[in-house]
């Protein structure tokens, strides 16, 4: 079984030489005595003939290859015959007459075509066929090349790797855990990593200066396209640093890594918009910032206005409680939308929560109104005036407008952003934009539960300039916790995330290194000093052996290569992913194990199917 070369390796230059081939059937075609294989590898395909001038025996062979059978083959590279040639296959100048033939294994007819488009339940049951395909086999190389690339630039700039536990103590990261009992310690769990957090911090304590993993993360949370239960990040974390210096490994790393595998040249440095601006103008935290279109707050200007809805949300600012906002987003060429596109819109914003969409056509003096919309009659020429100046209105062009509380009008309008932006083309789809958005508020307020959270995590360091509010915030919060009232002040963090083309590929942060800080972190956040000490007791203490400044981030990376490679799901960039249901599709975990697995580990499942899913299972 010794071959000589990768099929694709064959070429003009070995002409008239003899060449040994391993490899798959990729197709098989009999031209009245003459058989073709195009036979397969990862590197791609090269034709091999049979034919009986060459070798009787070996011709009547091959009547037996099908699909998918695994072979060794030996032969002369010839040229093709003219007009015979391929010249969008890289070995379409030459092809392979075989004179011995070894079918190392056969195959069952496979459940689909390589290059058939099915659906992709039936691709992950049978995941190891899935991957032969070429289109999966360049993503899992791509993603080999590029996580080869990142480990040179780290390597290249003083990161060491250093592996971190997987059988944890919960990290609180916001998503729930996965857990694992312990038989050794009856009664108690492991929790799998949502992320090395803690560990790379502890690791600076140690003095290792700079470190970096490509690691596996874990988090039970809710499934998307962009979202598995297992994850791989690109983990960093680096002593005595600024944002800048975090942000400035990040962007040689892209860059390098653009460089090599896509031989794409990433302009630095990135852009850099604060979180504030970027909710202003695009409404959303990981903007898409190719798309042209801009959110223009008109709150100040509509508070008495005739159109009720917005005055009352325009008025609603309470300096301790929620906000309202007006906002208008101009499409340019929007005013030849139709009623019924425009009624799809509002249905679209009103899943983020909006009550409407109200909208402007701007039309030409030739029209009849020059303003078409179901609103216009509210406003008076000032606010007109107002609305023109401020949205950049211009003839052809449709005003949409939202009022709400702010939250709802960002993600309504910023959602709609995007979705307008792509159906209308307004976005260059092979482009590839980075930004970073900075300086992140410190906490969001849980209404549920009534409390903080930290929108990064507990260990963010807030922005310098607004300690003192983190200092004198504790006092005050309690009242209005007491109340059940949410008061978000605003508390900047030192935290950062990585966005590309409206995906947040990355996000860090400089983390806090004073244990006093870190004690008021956690009471903000509503962990009592018990608690505190319970579960984070090794960090706090940690902190008080002399922890450097320090701060890092870390990139997913099966959401970076997804977008590298265009795709929209990660799971075409993971070999073995899960189904939006947490399942593996062919191995069908998770399963249910043994009494005896369960009783060594003091375990008893208390779950009961549903009357439905029971007469079912019984059948
Ligand atoms: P964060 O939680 O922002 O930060 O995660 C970093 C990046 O990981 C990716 N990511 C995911 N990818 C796929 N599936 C998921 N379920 C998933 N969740 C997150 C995102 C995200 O930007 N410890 C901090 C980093 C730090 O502060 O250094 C952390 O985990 O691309
Ligand atoms: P109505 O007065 O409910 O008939 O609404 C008139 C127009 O305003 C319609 O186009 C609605 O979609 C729109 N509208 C209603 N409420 C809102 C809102 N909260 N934000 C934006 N537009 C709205």
């Amino acid at each position: 079984m010794k071959r000589s070369h990768n099929c694709t390796e064959v070429r003009e230059h070995l002409i008239n030489q003899r060449v040994s081939l391993c490899g798959w059937v990729n197709k098989r075609r009999d031209h009245g005595g003459v058989i073709f294989i195009d036979l397969r590898d990862r590197t791609g395909l090269v034709q091999v003939v049979f034919s009986p001038e060459r070798h009787v025996e070996v011709h009547k062979q091959a009547h037996a290859l099908r699909g998918e059978f695994v072979l060794f083959v030996e032969g002369e590279v010839a040229p093709r015959p003219k007009e015979t040639e391929n010249p969008n296959l890289a070995t379409g100048m030459i092809e392979v007459n075989v004179d011995h033939l070894e079918i190392l294994n056969p195959s069952q007819p496979i459940p689909f075509q390589l290059d058939e488009d099915v659906n992709e339940n039936i691709r992950l049951v049978h995941r190891f066929l899935d991957l032969r395909r070429p289109e999966m086999q360049h993503n899992l190389i791509t993603r080999h090349k590029i996580s080869h690339s990142v480990r040179n630039v780290l390597n290249d700039n003083g990161f060491l790797d250093i592996e971190t536990p997987m059988l944890n103590r919960s990290t609180p990261e916001g998503a729930r855990d996965y857990l694992v009992p312990s038989r050794v310690n009856p009664g108690t769990f492991y929790a799998l990593p949502q992320s090395p957090q803690l560990f790379k911090q502890l690791l600076m304590i140690s003095g290792f200066d700079r470190y970096f993993q490509i690691t596996r993360c874990f988090r039970d949370e809710d499934l998307r396209a962009d979202r598995q239960p297992e994850f791989t990040q690109i983990d960093l974390e680096m002593s005595f640093v600024e944002p800048d210096d975090v942000m400035g490994i990040t962007e040689k790393m892209m860059s390098t890594v653009f460089k090599e595998v896509l031989d794409i040249e990433v302009p630095l440095p990135m852009p850099r918009i604060t979180y504030e601006e970027a909710m202003n103008r695009y409404g959303l935290d990981a903007p898409d910032v190719r798309i042209q279109l801009e959110l223009v707050d008109l709150t100040e200007h509509m508070k008495n206005t005739g159109f009720k809805v917005f005055s009352r949300f325009a008025q609603m600012d309470d300096p301790i409680g929620e906000r309202g906002a007006v906002k208008v987003m101009r499409v340019p060429g929007g005013a030849s939308l139709t009623r019924k596109l425009i009624d799809g819109y509002t249905n679209f914003v009103g899943i983020y929560g909006a009550k409407g969409l109200a909208y402007i056509k701007i039309n030409g003096p030739w029209q009849e109104d020059k303003w078409q919309s179901p609103i216009v009659k509210f406003f008076t020429d000032e606010e007109k005036a107002t609305i023109e100046s401020l949205s950049k209105a211009e003839t052809g062009d449709i005003l949409f407008f939202g009022a709400d509380l702010e939250n709802v009008v960002n993600e309504a309008l910023g959602r709609l952003r995007v979705k307008v932006g792509r159906e209308m083309n307004l976005v260059d789809d092979r482009a590839f934009s980075f930004v970073w958005v900075t300086d992140f508020p410190l906490l969001d307020w849980d209404k549920d539960a009534k409390r903080y959270t930290a929108i990064h995590h507990p260990f963010t360091m807030p922005n310098i300039e607004d300690l003192d509010k983190v200092n004198t915030l504790s006092d005050e919060a309690k009242a209005l916790r007491e109340q059940g009232r949410p008061y978000l002040p605003a508390i900047r963090s030192r935290a950062y995330d990585l966005v590309l083309n409206g995906v947040e590929v990355g996000g860090g942060s400089i983390r806090i290194h004073n244990p006093e800080l870190q004690q008021t972190m956690f009471n903000l956040l509503g962990i009592g000093a018990e608690e505190a000490d319970e579960k984070f007791g090794f960090l706090v203490n940690a902190l008080t052996f002399g922890a450097p400044p320090h701060g890092g981030l870390a990139l997913g990376l099966d959401r970076l290569v997804a977008l590298m490679l265009g795709l929209d799901s990660i799971r075409d960039v993971i070999a073995f992913p899960k189904t939006q249901k947490a399942t593996c599709a062919m191995t069908q975990a998770p399963s249910k194990v043994d009494a005896t697995q369960l009783r060594e580990l003091y375990l008893r499942s208390t779950f009961k199917p549903k009357v439905e899913e029971a007469e079912h299972s019984s059948e």
